[in-house]
Parts: structure tokens; sequence; C-alpha cells
């Protein structure tokens, strides 16, 4: 009482937090401080108000993101989209502990509505991410994400920006019903188009499936990327344990969003910063719960973009670290697409904390959370009551009981995979095929295949090995979710389910089969080997050697390249990269292979350093 608003001397040696961060835009400190509290106080902030911790919230709401919605129209279960609730509770939890709650929109991407693809769009968000939180003065933030690509943005811009962070995702949804059997996005949905396509159910049924099969809003319910990143985002320490299996539509789910509230008080109070939480230890058990859960191949991809924006971990978990860690790691987690369960069976399971502690002697239990205890201290907190192997609802096996014995995601390598490949083994349909060899068709792009995949007159059969070039990051910006290749319609019709697949693109987390994904280096690259396959060409894949090879001699190879290059078209992508405009032409000449991340290279730790 009685100090004058300009006792600014006075507020500014409070030190650097709240509205005192980054008080140089006028060259006049003072001045700088004085025109914020103008226009926050204009928004009707109170002086009290604005000198505690303030903690950010990124609002990822967006009408063409239904995993992060906050239409007010009910669903026909009565539910509306989450977002504004989980705003609310986060904000409860920070004015609970002391802290002043702000919140900021930064772009959101959604599965389905992001053309080309979302993750064409996902470096994007983690700029978008990234420059928000350097630029506003938070002490905290609290990222609302959920669907695929929105968790792995939100992490990568939010390590880099090196501010104290903590995520909150928006939560499954529930599962739907169809004639007595459950459905759910989106394992349900490939699986059922599949059957459609093979003519073994009409279009009143696959009608009927497409309204049951997203029920609530929330990410699809099954382990998915969304639900494997939300499980390695807990397993990072990034997250309450509980907050990754929550549904959406449940009260769990808001009163997490208030905890998380109050860890992110905590964050800001002590600093907690992620390059500090996030150690090679921690990446480790995220890696080890992303085999046993299953989880989605994209994981893999984000998984190492994140390692890669970490200055003291980046090149020192690669692909081969992945393998490694799945050689010893079971497949625990009975879900779709692996296994046959929901979300909503590992959240009453027990869901990440039942995990934890059915892997435990895996884990390294002293690595740090952005709850200042260490994982081993979480867990310790948390009552470990394994549901009954036996009772319909378990969908945890424990170590000795496993779904998969190990390796639930491979690597492979080979004169076809130079760069490596990853391949989801536990998915395969046709266990066969693990161990195959068979004769190339190939299709050289996406457009490519739609026009002859089902035609009669395909020269393939079942050992055929179906090959999908041009879906890279750079051949098809995004490495679009293609590389699940569709049985041709007359195998199909046939009974054929599965093929072995191969392509430089990725695959949603929701699909299945024996598909190898991420070929490195793409097809679009002039060096690359599975540019110049052609058909007829022997392709071998051997999971258990962890090879992945084409019957050619070296000298074929090289000869076949060199050819390749001189005849190199002027409308490749590979010739288009460096004349293109705007973020096209910033993504075409910066994003990295998949291996590493598919990353902008000026991005990475190994990059430029940062403010240069
Ligand atoms: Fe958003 Fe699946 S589409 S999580
Ligand atoms: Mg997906």
């Amino acid at each position: 009482p009685g100090q004058s608003d300009y006792d600014l001397a006075n507020d500014i040696s409070t030190g650097q937090t709240g509205l005192r961060q980054d008080l140089t835009s006028y060259g006049d400190a003072h001045f700088s401080l004085f025109l914020r509290k103008v226009f926050i106080k204009a928004a009707g902030y109170s002086e009290d108000a604005l000198s505690r911790p303030i903690v950010g919230i990124i609002n990822t709401y967006s009408s063409f993101n239904p995993c992060h919605d906050r239409d007010l129209v009910s669903d026909k279960h009565g539910f509306q989209g989450n977002v504004p609730q989980l705003i609310e509770a986060v904000k409860r939890g920070v004015h609970l502990n002391g802290g002043l709650a702000m919140e900021f929109p930064t772009i959101s991407v959604h599965e389905s509505f992001a053309s080309p693809t979302s993750m064409y769009l996902r470096n994007l968000m983690s700029m978008d991410t990234e420059e928000m939180i350097n630029a506003q003065p938070v002490d905290s933030v609290v990222m609302i994400g959920g669907c695929d690509k929105t968790t792995p943005a939100q992490l990568m811009g939010g390590i880099s920006a090196n501010k104290p962070i903590i995520s909150l995702v928006t939560g499954p949804m529930m599962p739907g019903s169809h004639k007595g059997t459950r459905v759910g996005a989106c394992t349900d949905c490939r699986n059922n188009w599949a059957a459609f396509r093979a003519g073994k159910i009409d279009i009143e049924d696959i009608s009927a499936i497409n309204e049951e099969l997203g029920p609530t809003v929330g990410t699809c319910g099954v382990m998915g990327t969304a639900s494997t990143m939300a499980c390695i985002l807990a397993a990072l320490g990034m997250m309450p344990l509980k907050g990754a299996t929550a549904a959406a539509v449940s009260a769990a789910r808001i009163r997490i969003a208030e905890e998380t509230g109050g860890h992110a008080v905590n964050a800001a109070t002590k600093k907690i910063k992620p390059q500090d939480v996030l150690t090679r230890e921690s990446f480790i058990n995220g890696i080890t719960v992303l085999q046993a859960i299953g989880g989605s191949t994209n994981a893999i991809v984000h998984i190492m973009a994140i390692i890669n924006r970490h200055p003291a971990i980046a090149g020192s978990i690669t692909l081969d670290t992945i393998d490694e860690i799945g050689r010893k790691t079971p497949l625990l987690v009975d879900l779709k697409p692996s296994g046959d369960n929901y979300m909503t069976d590992f959240h009453n399971a027990g869901g990440m904390p039942a995990l934890l502690h059915a892997v435990k002697p895996l884990l390294h239990l002293e690595a740090r959370t952005v709850t200042g205890q260490t994982l081993g201290e979480l867990l310790a907190q948390t009552k470990y009551v394994p549901v009954p192997q036996d009772h319909p609802t378990n969908c945890i096996r424990p170590l000795d009981n496993p779904l998969y014995p190990a390796s639930s995601l491979i690597v492979l390598s080979g004169n076809l995979a130079p760069g490596k490949a990853v391949m989801k083994a536990s998915a395969s349909k046709d266990r066969r095929l693990l161990k195959h060899k068979g004769a190339a068709v190939v299709f050289s792009n996406t457009a490519d295949m739609a026009l002859r995949i089902d035609s009669p007159d395909l020269q393939v059969d079942e050992d055929s090995v179906l090959v999908l070039q041009s879906i890279g990051p750079i051949g098809n910006p995004g490495m679009p979710e293609a590389g699940m290749i569709p049985i041709p319609r007359k195998l199909a019709a046939q009974g054929v389910t599965d093929m072995l697949r191969i392509s430089d693109g990725r695959m949603s987390g929701t699909a299945g089969g024996t598909i190898v994904l991420h070929i490195s280096p793409e097809s679009a690259v002039p060096d690359s080997p599975l540019g110049i396959v052609r058909d007829g060409d022997i392709v071998e894949c051997d999971a258990d050697a962890r090879v992945l090879k084409v019957h050619l001699s070296d000298e074929e190879i090289v000869k076949r390249i060199a050819r390749r290059k001189e005849t190199l078209e002027d409308g490749s992508a590979w010739v288009a990269r460096g004349q293109m405009r705007g973020y096209r032409g910033l993504y075409m000449s910066s994003v990295n292979q998949a291996e590493q991340g598919a990353d902008f290279d000026f991005l990475t730790a190994a990059g430029p350093a940062s403010g240069t």
C-alpha cells in the first residue's frame, strides 16, 4: 500500500520473472514494464495478480481438430469438446497454488484435416510453440495437445525454448459399438474399410460403423500415435503418470488438468526446465514404454526429433538404441492394433502407473520428472494392484507372460535401407512374412498406386512385395501415412489380408500388417537405393536378422543410381526443392530424413546455435 505504480526501480529489482521478463522492447526497461502493465490492466488484472508466477496455457483449440475441440455442440452422448473444461481446471490448479494463469493459442494440427499431411505442419507448430513460449513473459507453460502431431510438436518447441513446461493431453475417446461389437478410431476404421473393399460388409453397415468409430471427442481410442505419445510423455516425466490414459470425457481428465496447473506453478517457482529434466535415462524409459505398449511407428520419428532438439542428448540415441531396447522389452499392453482392447480398458487396468510397475526392472527410476520428484518416487506413491490376469478387462500383462516376447518395433538395415528402416513386427498379421523374399511390384508414387492397385491386370500374387516410392519427407512433403499399401482388390477378394509392403513413408499408428516404413534415404534423394528398385527385383526382409535388402549387386545399384542422376527430371521433388516459396520452400530445403526425426536441420541441437 502506498507504493506507486511508478516505483519501478523496486519493481524491476524483484527479478526477471512474470511480467518483468525480457523488458528490452523500448530500450528502457522501466517504460517497457509500465506499458506492459497498461495493457494487461486493460484486461482487468490487479497488481496482486501480476506479482505472481505466470503460467501460460497453450490452447490448441480448432474446429478442424475434434481431438482438441471446444465446440459447444454436444454429441449424442451429451459430451462436448473438453478443452474449455481443461483450461478452466488448469487455471484452478494454478490459482490454488499461487500462480497467475494466462491462456494463449498456437496453431493446431489434426490428422485428417491438414493438407498435404499433418506431418508437413508438425515443424511449423513446433516453431510456433517455441517462439510464443520465448516471446511471452511466462514462467512456465502448460501445453495442451493430444492429436498425433501436436504433442511432439509442443515438446520439440518446448525443449528448444527451455522454459519450464508440462504437457497435458486432451485424452482418448470412448469406444463405440456396432451390432454388439466395440469399435474405435482408427484401427477399426481401417479393418472395416478393408472388409468393405473386400465385399464382406455392405454399404449400410459401413455407414452405420462410420457413425460409431468416433463416438466422443478426444484422441483416437487405440494405441495410435496420440496414445503412444501420451504414454511416452508420462514415461519421460513430462506429465502426471495418470495423465496419459484418462478418457477425454471423464472427471479424472479434469482432475488431472487441475493437478497439472499446480505442477506448473511448482515448475515455475523451482525453474524446472525440460533440458534439465530430460536425460538419456528419461529417453531410455520413454523408449522402453514405446516398446512395451507396442506403440506407433510414428512415435519413432517424433522421439528422434525430440531427442535431436536436446543439446546434451542429440546424437547419443539413434534408431539402433530403439532396436536394442526393444530386444529387452516385451510387449505387455494388449491394445489395438497389436492386440484387442481400447485406451479406456488400459486406463481401467491401471494405466501408466500399472504399466510402469510391470516394467520396473527395465526402467531408470532415478530419472527426474517435471514434478521435481524422480520417476521412482512418483511410482512409489501409486498403489499397484494388478488386475487378475484372467479378468476380462485386464490388458496389462506381467513381464513373464507377454503378448509378444520382445522387439515390438524393430529397425532394419541393408542395401535397400543404408540409413535404416522401421517395422512394427508385433502388428504383422501374417507372421510368415516376417521372413520373406518376393518379387517387387513397384509404384512410383501414390497417384501411380491409386491408378493401378485395383486393376485386374496388375501382375501380383500374395508373395509379391509391394513397393511404394516417393512418400518420404521430401518426396511427398510430410511423409504421408500411405505406407499401409492396400491389398490389391483381386487378392483381397481371394482372402489375402497381409503382404510384405515397403516404403519411405509412414503408417498410421492405428494400422497393422507386415509393413516396412521410413526407409532412408527416401526415394526422392538421388542416391537412394529405394529409388532404383524396379518391378521384378527380388526384395528380402528378415525381421529376426534385421535385414532389408534387394537382390542386386553393388555394381548394379551404383549403375542404376548414376543413370537416375543423369535423368533426374526438372519436375522432381529433389530438383524443385530450392525453388519454392514460403513455408513449402522452407520445408523442402530444410527437412532432414526420418531417422533424424524429419525435423528442420536449422532447428536441431546440431544446427545453428540458438540466438545466432
Ligand atoms: Fe487426432 Fe487420431 S485423429 S488422435
Ligand atoms: Mg494417427
